[in-house]
């Protein structure tokens, strides 16, 4: 068995993307690590948009650089992964007690993670973009305008593969046992 924690350092955001394409079949498992993740009451409220022609995806790098210099980087990804949020599937008696979508935010992050990590082990380094224009993406991708989205993620071989330190919050000052 491989080591969790050591891939858990290892996958980090990378903003410096060689400009190759990434191959379908690793584009694919990470998107079969995103569907084998936990979800709220098995509701898989996702689906997968694995935007991988070249024009494409410059259509879609232009729309994560919505905010001045930021984002620049995604011009030279190989690949994008845009998550998208679905109805969740819940069984009717459930249904009639919550709002379908109250875990979608939560799962969708689990599944967000899943891509990334399974990118970490096949080499390929991901970012996960927050800003971008919605509106566009929808255009570039046929989407209907209702459509919710949940991630957009830079996928793309790194320049550099040197793991840098992480800068988080130290254990203590985060959990408690009690
Ligand atoms: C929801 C979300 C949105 C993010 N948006 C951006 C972004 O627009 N541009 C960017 O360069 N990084 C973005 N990041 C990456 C974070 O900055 C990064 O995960 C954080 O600094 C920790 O660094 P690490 O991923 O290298 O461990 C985003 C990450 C998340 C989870």
């Amino acid at each position: 068995m491989g080591d969790f924690l050591e891939l858990a350092a290892r996958r980090q955001s990378c903003r410096s993307f060689t400009g190759e394409r990434v191959e379908r079949e690793k584009l694919t498992k990470c998107v079969e690590a995103a569907r084998l993740a936990p979800s709220g009451c098995n509701g898989q409220p996702w689906s997968f948009v694995v935007v991988d022609a070249p024009d494409k995806a410059a259509q879609v790098a232009k729309c994560a650089q919505v905010v001045g210099e930021s984002n620049k980087f995604t011009g030279k990804a190989g690949a994008f992964i845009v998550v998208l949020e679905e109805h969740a599937v819940l069984n009717p008696a459930l249904r009639k007690m919550l709002d379908s979508q109250i875990f979608a935010k939560g799962d969708i992050g689990g599944a967000v993670v899943s891509i990334c990590i399974e990118a970490a082990e096949l080499g390929i380094g991901t970012c996960v973009i927050g800003l971008y224009d919605r509106e566009s993406l929808t255009k570039i991708l046929n989407l209907p305008v209702e459509q919710r989205f949940g991630a957009l993620i830079a996928v793309g071989y790194p320049t550099d593969e040197t793991i840098r330190p992480k800068i988080r919050k130290p254990l203590e000052e985060i959990v408690r046992y009690v």
